[in-house]
């Protein structure tokens, strides 16, 4: 094959990221790497040092008059609106005299320097009218705290007859923890203001047409005042879809009071302190089963600490339920979710979105039948896929995209499951005090955002004259590799190497109303918008052709790099400038928005998802029963992404997702004391995975013959979120490890994080 027979970087292509080389060599330029504009100050946030109480006396005349101080700013100081609540609940003020939680912002400092800023703001003498707080969801429901949102209920059937009726039935807690976002870049934002009510704002957020919204509404000025840019962020993983909202809006606010560049950079710790995390859930379940395993009936509380605003808790908390089922058809069933406020950072989106805890659940409850009836649990869990007569969840849509039995089937043995898993059983029955265990568990992540209207997205496409391609669309980069995707899809539909065309910021100034990055749907919407934009210019291009060379529309064909004409062949950028000479538009705004989805809450019933990724995966560790130490041995995974847009991205999105799920799985543990201090703050208090912690075999697959039945982009499939539940296997296998020390008697019932204390409580439990 000629090397023009064929384009570089096509979609399919498992080409590098586009800032990989860049990311490496610290070339990728990020928010704080902006050359900042001159007499550029620095803002700082002064923060409540109680959990909840009335601020009585806020004196801040020592940090006025400190070094370098240019402003201080107050909920006096705000012209617009002081909230910042992305769902219009209006309970989310910037800065606010009546204190939910220890961390709250109170003030801002705005000095010629960071550091100045920073000392400044402890030179602040508070006093506060103190109240009791309640910073768990246990302590909180005993004291009467209201939910944050509107709860919601699925239900199908008659749950509680067929619970009073089964042969079997359990009844169990569980709890889940938390997750900081640990993203390597923190939360900051750089704002610039310009002539009249302008302002532009540079920054690290997942959702910038949000951000554009706060913005305006706390500075008082309509959206087309306000620019907000993002090039790329150095991970958000959820925690900057909403999160950057405040740092946005206090940039903003100093360079509006000031008239000068205001860049806003908390420190880590302040960061973590103020910034809502994962959800922790308490999970009471109370199922109804067969003897032959099978699920009859399934009754489910979900509550969730919310923190002190409801940020995106109710659909965080709906995604919960909408994962209670994960691969499993339960006949009568009744969900309830329960978003309780507390005195702790507003809990927000984290990777998920609120599907692992749903999806552990389940996963949970399945264990309990396998080890009730002494069973494997994977014979428990097929028993209980969604199969023919049996494909409707809990929120009635109908699964008809169902791959889960092949995935398994394939995995099993590529893992070869069942050797190992009597290796295994031999192991520990040799009675160690290292104990193995062994799990493979499946995953089903429905697809789309369960707020309807979000399924949308645009993108804008030039060519210049000279046959060079300009792409922009409303998704963001954090990493995972979107623009690159994008960039394949729209080198593909004009023929033209991926080295052509420009990926750009994202910013609101080209694409409007955009859509967060977020719901692992950024491929599936800005892929197709900007394809909508190519075809735009391919049919105007066509049409020019033809009349041009007097030849049939059909005769005008995009080869790689050139463009055949009846029987005459030119290079792309021949042919586009005579396009230009010849007036035709080359530039086009795209739009795309996901077909055929609905969803009415106040029924709990529609198609809220466009389809399913599916997923599984296998692990085996090793558990100290001593210390309750665990090692992940091996894993294996076949994981699901329709036809992929990029394997090697996509690779790198599981493997990723994989060890995030393992940590918050395992070992990141947050803790507040009682005080209501985040005491887990930091990297040296709060435990992510490191690279010796990650799997010693893993062997990751992508099932190469799955194909999205529905008109994707290229018939892919998302892939951002839907992995991180993998690792629910390690989970798992540590559970059948616990359970070995009193013969698999009993189900481990491990809460998460299973750290090694966790761990060690459940071996002494278990042996009594
Ligand atoms: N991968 C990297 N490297 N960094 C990130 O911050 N965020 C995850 C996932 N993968 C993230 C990531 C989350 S939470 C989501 S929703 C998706 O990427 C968002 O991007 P996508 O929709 O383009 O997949
Ligand atoms: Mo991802 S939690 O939807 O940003």
């Amino acid at each position: 094959m000629k090397d023009s027979d064929r384009i570089t970087g096509a979609a399919h292509d498992s080409v590098i990221h586009d800032s990989a080389i860049k990311h490496v060599t610290g070339r990728a330029e990020y928010t704080d790497d902006i050359t900042e504009p001159m007499g550029c100050l620095h803002a700082y946030i002064g923060t409540a040092t109680v959990a909840k109480g009335q601020v009585t006396g806020l004196d801040l005349s020592a940090v006025r008059t400190a070094p370098g101080v240019v402003a201080v700013l107050t909920e006096d100081d705000i012209p617009g609106r002081n909230d910042i609540s992305p769902t219009g609940l209006n309970d989310e003020p910037i800065f606010s005299h009546n204190v939910q939680f220890h961390g709250q912002p109170l003030f801002a400092v705005v000095a010629e320097s960071r550091d100045l800023a920073r000392r400044a703001c402890t030179l602040a003498r508070i006093d506060y009218d103190q109240v009791p707080h309640a910073t768990d969801i246990d302590t909180a429901e005993a004291a009467g705290y209201p939910d944050v949102t509107a709860p919601l209920t699925l239900a199908r059937g008659d749950a509680a007859s067929a619970l009073a009726n089964a042969p079997h039935r359990i009844q169990g807690r569980m709890r889940v923890g938390g997750q900081d976002h640990m993203y390597l870049e923190g939360q900051i934002a750089l704002a610039i203001p310009g002539e009249d009510d302008e302002m532009t704002v540079f920054a690290s957020t997942q959702h910038p047409s949000e951000a554009q919204h706060m913005v305006a509404h706390a500075l008082g000025v309509p959206f087309n005042a306000v620019v907000m840019n993002v090039r790329r962020m150095g991970g958000g993983f959820g925690g900057k879809e909403t999160q950057m909202n405040l740092f946005c809006a206090v940039a903003a606010l100093a360079a509006r009071a000031t008239g000068r560049a205001v860049k806003l950079r908390p420190d880590r710790d302040q960061d973590m302190e103020i910034t809502g995390k994962r959800h922790d859930f308490r999970i009471d379940y109370d199922l109804g089963f067969d003897a032959d395993g099978r699920f009859l009936a399934v009754d489910g509380v979900f509550a969730a600490r919310c923190g002190w605003s409801a940020d995106l808790s109710g659909p965080v908390t709906d995604r919960a339920l909408f994962h209670a089922d994960n691969a499993y058809y339960y006949p009568d069933v009744r969900l309830r979710s329960r978003p309780i406020q507390t005195n702790t950072v507003s809990n927000t989106a984290f990777r998920g979105f609120g599907g692992p805890q749903g999806l552990i659940a389940a996963e949970r409850m399945i264990e309990e039948i396998a080890y009730a009836l002494g069973r494997d649990p994977l014979e428990v869990r097929r028993a209980n896929f969604y199969r023919d007569g049996a494909d409707v969840t809990p929120y009635h849509q109908q699964v008809t995209d169902n791959i889960l039995t092949r995935l398994v089937d394939e995995l099993e043995a590529s893992s070869d499951y069942q050797n190992r898993r009597q290796k295994v059983l031999d192991f520990n029955a040799q009675g160690g005090v290292i104990r193995k265990g062994i799990a493979l568990t499946p995953v089903k992540f429905g697809i789309s955002f369960t707020a309807t209207w979000y399924n949308q997205a645009g993108a804008l496409v030039h060519i210049y004259s000279d046959g060079s391609v300009h792409l922009n669309h409303g998704g963001t980069e954090m990493g995972q590799g979107l623009f690159t995707k994008v960039a394949q899809v729209v080198a593909e539909a004009f023929q033209v190497d991926l080295s052509r065309i420009k990926i750009t910021k994202t910013t609101t100034e080209k694409v409007p109303n955009t859509s967060a990055t977020a719901a692992s749907s950024g491929s599936d919407l800005n892929g197709m918008a900007a394809l909508n934009a190519a075809e735009q210019i391919k049919a105007r291009l066509v049409a020019f052709a033809a009349e041009k060379w007097g030849v049939a529309e059909d005769a005008v064909q995009f080869l790689p790099g050139r463009v055949a004409v009846g029987a005459e062949i030119m290079p792309w950028e021949d042919f586009i400038k005579a396009a230009y000479m010849a007036r035709v538009q080359l530039s086009a705004a795209g739009f795309y928005k996901t077909p055929d989805i609905h969803w009415d809450r106040t029924k709990g019933q529609g198609r809220p998802f466009y389809y399913y990724a599916y997923g599984a995966a296998c692990s085996e560790v090793s558990v100290d029963t001593l210390t309750g130490e665990s090692r992940v041995d091996r894993v294996d995974v076949l994981h699901d992404v329709g036809r992929s847009l990029n394997p090697a991205l996509d690779l790198g999105q599981v493997e990723g997702a994989f060890v995030q799920g393992m940590g918050w799985l395992t070992s990141e543990e947050l803790v507040w004391d009682d005080a209501g201090r985040l005491r887990t703050h930091a990297p040296s208090t709060y435990k992510i995975p490191l690279a010796s912690d990650r799997p010693r075999v893993f062997n990751v697959a992508l099932a190469e013959w799955s194909v999205n039945p529905e008109r994707t982009i290229k018939r892919s499939k998302a892939v951002g979120e839907p992995p991180f539940m993998l690792p629910v296997s390690v989970f798992e296998a540590i559970g059948m490890a616990v359970a070995s020390v009193a013969g698999y008697r009993e189900c481990p019932r491990l809460d998460a994080p299973a750290t090694p204390e966790c761990v060690l409580m459940a071996v002494e439990r278990l042996r009594g």
